[in-house]
């Protein structure tokens, strides 16, 4: 068994929380290591559905250490509210939470410049999910950016927060954004979350290669996916932070040659949140018919989700940005019913043939899909813990989809519950997950 990545082929909610949180039994340590509370990860235990927003899936599996790696923007509100409602689960969150120092805080004044791009006449409106994300950001890269050791500096903290909030006021007045910003209240109120968070928060580069070195099996866990990376997704549509594989080693303070292998979860059909292109993109009723049969609404913002039919460019293009060993599809059961499936298989633009997601946002924009039809199944494949037992054509669809893609498919899901998982014997995926 190995220490492997975890994350999404495409935009996101490809369905990582399940699969997190079902091969965390098998890993010591679960690390999530870019984003923030944009990041939404529904898991069902039972009969309990849990939202994870910035804490790693792993932490619902007793005994299992829960990173948040330094890659992330932390806001020390909405981690409380989480831990909160983890304890209420009976979760012994103090003792199995890592909080890094050095991940960056979020203060109420990010959302807030955020209108800056979002809410205004003339700029691009990403969709974002509004936390503030993108500013804390840029606070970081900017180097004005306040980390959670700084924030337990109290005397430091003080100091530096009341200059960087006039600042802010200065940008908000300049803009006519009308909103003002309390610095005095915020910080006793950062200084009381600092408190509370303060037992769970250590150096968490320094714990993991620690527990590397003992042996510990290691599981990273990516939010967002590949396509909403800053240097690799759908420019400017992206997080502003690196999703991809890469930020697995900045974000979380480990070396490359930890990692053993990636893993690309991808759904059957694919969606996104928020605003930007999607060539496969289902419009009408199709599209209202498998969101509806998917759930597809955002678990952190309700948003209704756009669906898309599966793309393989897209998939090649993210295999090889991040290396994916094997892929994990999700969400099978949703095609149940259909009597065709159109998968892409190549791009054209402006009549040239295409494979690979081009840099330019209007040739995203202007890619036609060219589509292969393939047949549907009879029967269902909810539930269905046995690949065998899957009907023929849906293990057609599988298989289809492996050859086109190149890129093995380890495990299929057939249901939200941990049980509905189908590991393929034999496959790289399960060696990883040692299986
Ligand atoms: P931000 O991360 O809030 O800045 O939003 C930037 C883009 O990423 C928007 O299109 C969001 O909808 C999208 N996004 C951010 N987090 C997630 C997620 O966890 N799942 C899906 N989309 C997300």
């Amino acid at each position: 068994m190995s220490n492997i990545i975890v994350l999404g082929a495409q935009w996101g909610d490809e369905g990582k929380g399940k699969i997190v949180d079902l091969f965390s039994e098998r890993f010591d340590v679960i690390v999530r290591y870019q984003g923030g509370h944009n990041a939404g990860h529904t898991v069902y235990v039972g009969p309990r559905k849990f939202v994870l927003k910035l804490i790693p899936a792993g932490i619902l599996r007793p005994g299992k250490i829960a990173v948040i790696g330094n890659g992330l923007v932390v806001d020390p509100g909405a981690l409380m509210a989480e831990i909160g409602s983890l304890r209420a689960s009976g979760v012994e969150v103090e003792k199995q939470l890592a909080i890094s120092d050095r991940a960056h805080v979020i203060f109420p004044y990010h959302p807030l410049v955020e209108k800056l791009s979002e809410a205004r006449e003339g700029r691009i409106a990403i969709g974002t999910t509004a936390r503030g994300i993108g500013p804390a950001y840029e606070d970081k890269v900017a180097r004005r950016g306040l980390r959670i050791a700084d924030l337990l500096d109290r005397g430091f903290f003080r100091e530096a927060f009341k200059t960087i909030a006039d600042d802010k006021q200065t940008v908000l007045e300049a803009f006519k954004l009308g909103d003002r910003i309390d610095a005095g209240a915020i910080c006793s109120q950062y200084e009381e979350l600092a408190e509370m968070i303060r037992p769970m928060v250590t150096d968490t580069a320094q714990l993991l290669n620690r527990l590397l070195r003992e042996g510990k099996k290691v599981m990273f866990e990516g939010a967002q996916g590949t396509l909403l990376d800053v240097d690799h997704g759908t420019y400017p549509f992206v997080t502003s932070s690196n999703a991809s594989a890469g930020g697995a080693c900045t974000g979380a303070g480990v070396p490359p040659t930890c990692i053993d292998g990636i893993l690309g979860v991808s759904k059957a059909y694919i969606t996104r949140v928020g605003g930007g292109p999607f060539p496969t993109e289902i419009h009408g009723e199709q599209g209202d018919a498998i969101r509806a049969a998917g759930k597809e609404f955002g678990a952190v913002t309700g948003r209704p989700r756009r669906c898309g039919w599966f793309d393989v460019p897209i998939l090649k293009y993210t295999a090889a940005i991040n290396g994916f060993d094997s892929m994990v599809l999700t969400k099978l059961d949703v095609l149940d019913g259909l009597k065709e499936i159109p998968v892409c298989m190549k791009y054209k633009l402006r009549g040239e043939e295409l494979d690979w997601l081009p840099a330019r946002i209007r040739d995203v924009e202007a890619l036609e899909p060219v589509y292969e039809v393939l047949p549907g199944w009879e029967g269902t494949t909810a539930g269905v813990t046995r690949y065998e037992d899957l009907p023929a054509g849906a293990r057609a669809y599988v298989e289809f989809l492996e050859a086109a893609t190149g890129v093995e498919v380890g495990c299929v899901a057939t249901g939200p519950e941990r049980e509905e998982t189908i590991v393929r014997p034999g496959s790289k995926l399960a060696r990883l997950i040692g299986k």
